[in-house]
């Protein structure tokens, strides 16, 4: 069974065959009405269903058109609303989910609730966001820095803000594509030292450093995310903003930047919050080709796991 659970625990070469699919794929329907079938239809037939325990625009509506795209139906699912919000168990839901659909895609809280629905699933189970991490939207972004600036290997990527799941999935990146990664934030708000450790192992150039001037010197791409997730107490708001202000991107720290630095937030934002409109709206911003390539990223995310 091939589940796409997280970007570590991918072979590289499987992530790079998949964002050359996702590249192929988006150039062959250049153009298209967004209704419009792929030629080849590799998921004719097929049945997914897309779990949605959090809120979400982008990764429902992407996974919903991309199955389409490719000839195949959905049925989007909110965890209050099924069972499992009240009371069955991961592993019985994973069990019967299997003997109705061909895959599932799952957004929930705990990291645990997607490894146990992958445990016990018989089809391949796609992480769409945890508390922890968020494969999905990495990928798009990848194959979003690559769109613009070529290969990312060893390109200097730098975070600022909170050390949170968006954050997670980079570090596993950085690792998994070779790029080096700076995380400027608090200290109170660090990443998991295990994803910075797991990256340096495999050779990345991982730092923290809390001055984000110096952070973002050289860096090929500045991101942020809310300062605030889904999974936060809403009851440490005004610590996390008091905390995080210094962070923001805004256009003086991006003129501390590479001149052709890029920017990225994967969506949705607090607008002249964790970045100002005229960052997120000017000329190095890509952040509506990350959503769009969510789209792309993914089709080719499900065409692997299912072996097509
Ligand atoms: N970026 C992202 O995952 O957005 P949604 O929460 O809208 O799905
Ligand atoms: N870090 C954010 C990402 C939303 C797509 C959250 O988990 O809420």
């Amino acid at each position: 069974m091939t589940h796409f659970i997280d970007i570590n625990k991918t072979d590289p070469a499987d992530l790079r065959a998949m964002l050359d699919q996702a590249s192929a794929m988006k150039t062959a329907r250049a153009g298209l009405p967004k209704g419009t079938p792929d030629a080849d239809r590799p998921l004719e037939n097929h049945m997914v269903a897309l779990i949605f325990e959090k809120p979400s625009t982008r990764t429902r509506v992407s996974f919903d058109v991309g199955v389409r795209q490719m000839g195949g139906e959905t049925m989007v699912l909110s965890g209050s609303d099924m069972q499992l919000g009240h009371g069955e168990t991961i592993a019985d839901t994973a069990r019967v989910l299997s003997r109705y659909v061909d895959m599932i895609m799952i957004r929930t809280f705990e990291e645990d609730t997607l490894l146990e629905m992958a445990e016990h699933a018989t089809v391949p189970v796609i992480n769409g966001l945890t508390n922890r991490t968020h494969p999905c939207q990495i990928m798009a972004d990848i194959l979003t820095f690559e769109e613009h600036r070529g290969p990312i290997t060893g390109k200097k990527v730098t975070w600022c803000g909170d050390g949170n799941n968006v954050f997670a999935s980079f570090a596993h990146a950085a690792g998994q594509f070779g790029f080096d990664l700076t995380f400027s934030g608090p200290a109170t708000l660090d990443p998991e030292a295990v994803f910075l450790n797991e990256a340096r192992a495999k050779g990345s150039n991982i730092e923290i450093e809390r001055d984000p001037f110096r952070a973002v010197a050289n860096a090929d791409l500045v991101v942020t995310d809310t300062w605030v997730s889904m999974h936060d107490s809403q009851t440490a708001r005004e610590r996390r903003h008091n905390q995080l202000r210094p962070y923001q991107v805004n256009a003086e720290l991006m003129r501390h930047a590479k001149p052709d630095s890029l920017f990225m937030h994967c969506l949705p934002a607090h607008r002249d919050e964790e970045a100002t409109s005229e960052v997120m709206d000017g000329p190095n911003s890509v952040i509506f080709d990350e959503a769009e390539n969510r789209l792309h990223a993914q089709k080719a995310i499900m065409r692997w796991c299912l072996g097509r």
